[in-house]
C-alpha cells in the first residue's frame, strides 16, 4: 500500500483524494509521537451530543453534552482539538468559548474563568458552565478536529424565566434601544430575545404597547386581539414594528429576568412607609429594597404570592400573585402594577436578599 504524505496529496489535488473513497491522509500535527503522517483506512470520526437543549436558570450551572469517537474504534487514545463557540440568541456573530488541546485549553471573553470542559471519559468534550448569565441562551457549537477531520454539533441552551414589558417611570414610549437595556439592567434583567418573548406569548402574555427586543426590533405579543391593538380581525400572535431605530425612536421595552441567588419577601411593616422609609427598612432587615426583574422571578420561579403592593426599587408599586383571588386582580396570575405613584404615598416594601438561602 502507498503512504501519500499531504504534501504530495495536495499537489496531486482534489481527484486523486476522490479516487480513494474512505482513505484519510493527513497531517499528524497534534501528536508528538514522531510519525508525521498518520494512515487511517475506512476511520470515521463522530461527534455527537446526547441532547438537543439544555434548561437552566441564571446563576445556576449548566453542563452541555457533546462527545466525540471513531468507527472502528481506536486501539490508542488521540489528542483533538476541541472547540466550543456561541451564536447568541440576542443575534450577532459567533463568538469563541474555549478551545482545548489535551488538558491544555483557553477560554474567552466573558467566559474566562466560568467554563471548562468535563472530560470525565474518552471522547467526552462536554463544556460545564458556571454561574450562567441572563443573555447567555443561544445556539453553543462543539468541533472536534483531528488533522483533517472536522466534526462538529449543536445544542441550544435555554434560559428558563420571565419576561415582563417595562415602562420608563414617566409613561409609555420614552426609551431608546440604549435606554431599554439600560431600563432592563437596572432591574436585575436583560432584554427579551424573540423566541423568549414567543414563548411567553404562548403562555399567555398580552400586552398592547410594543417594545424592543435585544435584537433591535419593536413587537408586541398579542393573546386576545382587541380594538386598540390592532384591531379584532387580526390574529392573535406576536406582531412586529420590524427594526427601529436604535436611537431616534422610543417605545418600552420588554426584558427577560431568570435568577437562583438570593431572596425576595414581602416586609411586614409595623405602618405603611414612604418610598424613602421603605429603603431604610430594607436596609435594616440586611437587605435592599428589590427590583423589578427580582420580583417577576421570583413570582415565576418560585411562586412567590402576596396580597399586598410594596414599593420596589424603580419607585413603582407592584405585587405577585400566583393563585388569582377576590380582592386581588384579575383572574389570571401575573405581577400587578398600580405604576409609579409619588415618592410620599404610603406603602409596604418587597425587600431583596442576595446569597444563596
Ligand atoms: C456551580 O459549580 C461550582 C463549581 O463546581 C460550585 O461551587 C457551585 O456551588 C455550583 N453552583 C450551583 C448553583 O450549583
Ligand atoms: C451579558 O451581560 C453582561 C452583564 O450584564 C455584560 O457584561 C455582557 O457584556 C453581556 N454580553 C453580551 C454578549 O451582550
Ligand atoms: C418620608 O417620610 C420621612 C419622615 O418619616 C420624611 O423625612 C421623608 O422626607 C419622606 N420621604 C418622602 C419621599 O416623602
Amino acid at each position: 500500500m502507498v503512504i501519500y504524505s499531504i504534501q504530495t496529496l495536495l499537489l496531486l489535488g482534489a481527484q486523486l483524494v476522490l479516487s480513494i473513497p474512505n482513505n484519510f491522509f493527513y497531517h499528524d500535527f497534534l501528536n508528538e509521537n514522531g510519525k508525521k503522517e498518520i494512515h487511517f483506512s475506512g476511520v470515521n470520526l463522530h461527534v455527537d451530543s446526547a441532547q438537543l437543549s439544555v434548561f437552566a436558570v441564571a446563576g445556576a450551572n449548566a453542563t452541555m453534552p457533546c462527545r466525540f469517537w471513531y468507527e472502528p474504534e481506536l486501539s490508542s487514545p488521540r489528542k483533538v482539538r476541541v472547540k466550543w463557540s456561541w451564536l447568541p440568541a440576542a443575534g450577532g456573530h459567533e463568538t469563541d468559548v474555549l478551545v482545548a488541546i489535551g488538558s491544555r485549553s483557553q477560554r474567552f471573553g466573558e467566559f474566562r474563568g466560568r467554563v471548562q470542559l468535563r472530560q470525565d471519559f474518552p471522547g467526552d468534550a462536554a463544556l460545564v458552565m458556571t454561574n450562567l448569565m441572563l443573555n447567555e441562551s443561544g445556539r453553543y457549537r462543539c468541533e472536534v478536529v483531528d488533522g483533517l477531520e472536522d466534526r462538529s454539533t449543536s445544542i441550544y441552551l435555554e434560559l428558563r424565566g420571565v419576561v415582563f414589558p417595562y415602562q420608563h417611570p414617566r409613561g409609555h414610549y420614552h426609551l431608546s434601544f440604549l435606554g431599554g437595556l439600560r431600563a432592563c439592567e437596572e432591574q436585575d434583567s436583560t432584554p427579551a430575545t424573540f423566541t423568549q418573548l414567543f414563548q411567553s406569548w404562548k403562555e399567555g402574555l398580552n400586552w398592547c404597547n410594543a417594545g424592543w427586543l435585544a435584537d433591535g426590533t419593536v413587537q408586541y405579543p398579542i393573546t386576545r386581539p382587541r380594538v386598540p391593538c390592532g384591531g379584532h380581525d387580526l390574529a392573535p400572535g406576536v406582531r412586529s414594528y420590524g427594526r427601529r431605530n436604535l436611537h431616534l425612536h422610543r417605545y418600552d421595552v420588554f426584558c427577560f429576568s431568570s435568577s437562583l441567588r438570593g431572596k425576595v419577601y414581602y416586609l411586614q411593616p409595623s405602618h405603611k412607609m414612604n418610598l424613602t422609609e421603605a429603603q431604610q427598612a430594607c436596609q435594616e432587615d440586611g437587605a435592599e429594597v428589590a427590583k423589578v426583574g427580582q420580583l417577576y422571578a421570583a413570582w415565576k420561579l418560585t411562586g412567590l404570592d402576596r396580597c399586598d403592593a410594596g414599593w420596589l426599587a424603580d419607585g413603582s408599586v407592584r405585587y405577585p400573585i400566583t393563585r388569582p383571588r377576590i380582592n386581588c386582580g384579575p383572574s389570571e396570575p401575573g405581577v400587578r402594577s398600580f405604576g409609579f405613584p409619588p415618592p410620599q404615598h404610603k406603602h409596604g416594601v418587597y425587600c431583596y436578599k442576595s446569597g444563596d438561602e
